[in-house]
């Protein structure tokens, strides 16, 4: 009968496997103390994509129960790319909020690249390490630019694809990348004034026709000699 001990060495295998598969990330030096109190299975309140997020090794340090973190690279490589989120055009003013979320990597800090059209990016400045969202400023209405976030540490800078990537999609947002498009609509007073411009044109337009038509009227003062007039014309 090789069916019950196979069964039992399934379970045992599997039971032992349990908690090993937890996704922990201890703090190096407390290694000791933790292997001797058992690790609550309660992740840090760590959000990647807060603004002004502690990292989550500074929670895991400032607390006073044991919590969990998220596995991060190795600080001995560059940053994974952060992952660009929502871009908030204020077209009035010239001005978007860029928002995006950390990499599962340790930073130091972050910047923002500016595309306008070809050519070299405009670099922001640089950013701690807490920072999950940034102004620019200076945008021109009409103006379509390419932005995208860089995490740096001490190993690097996360890669970059650049304004001509594949890693946007059709409809101008990020697609799970570190840049995006950014397009600032016209302002919507320059419509209002081209509107307004156009239809004082045709009003003008309109005002110098009948004039022009009651002045020849007064002139040949008849009505049929203006129109033999026109057809001379
Ligand atoms: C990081 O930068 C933000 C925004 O400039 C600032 O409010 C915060 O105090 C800084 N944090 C640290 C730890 O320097």
């Amino acid at each position: 009968m090789p069916r019950p001990p196979c069964l039992l060495w399934l379970l045992a295998v599997t039971f032992s496997l349990v908690p090993r598969a937890q996704p922990l990330a201890a703090g190096g030096s407390e290694e000791d103390e933790k292997s001797k109190t058992p690790l609550p299975a309660v992740p840090c309140d760590y959000d990647r994509c807060r603004h002004l997020q502690v990292p989550c090794n500074e929670l895991q340090r400032a607390s006073p129960t044991a919590c969990l973190c998220p596995g991060l690279s190795s600080a001995a490589q560059p940053p994974e790319p952060p992952r660009l989120g929502e871009v908030l055009v204020e077209a009035e003013v010239g001005r978007a909020v860029v928002h995006w979320c950390a990499p599962f990597s340790p930073v130091h800090q972050y910047w923002l690249l500016l595309w306008e059209g070809g050519g070299a990016p405009q670099k922001g400045p640089h950013l701690n390490s807490t920072v999950r969202q940034a102004e620019l400023e200076g945008l021109k209405p009409g103006g379509a630019y390419v932005v995208c976030v860089v995490a740096a540490n001490a190993a690097g800078e996360s890669s970059v694809p650049g304004p001509q990537s594949q890693g946007l999609d059709s409809a101008g947002g990020p697609a799970f990348g570190p840049c995006g498009r950014l397009s600032v609509p016209p302002r919507p007073l320059t419509v209002l004034h081209a509107a307004v411009g156009v239809g004082s044109a045709l009003a003008l337009l309109s005002c110098s026709a009948l004039v022009w038509h009651f002045c020849l009227r007064d002139r040949w003062g008849c009505p049929r000699r203006g129109r033999q007039n026109r057809r001379g014309l």
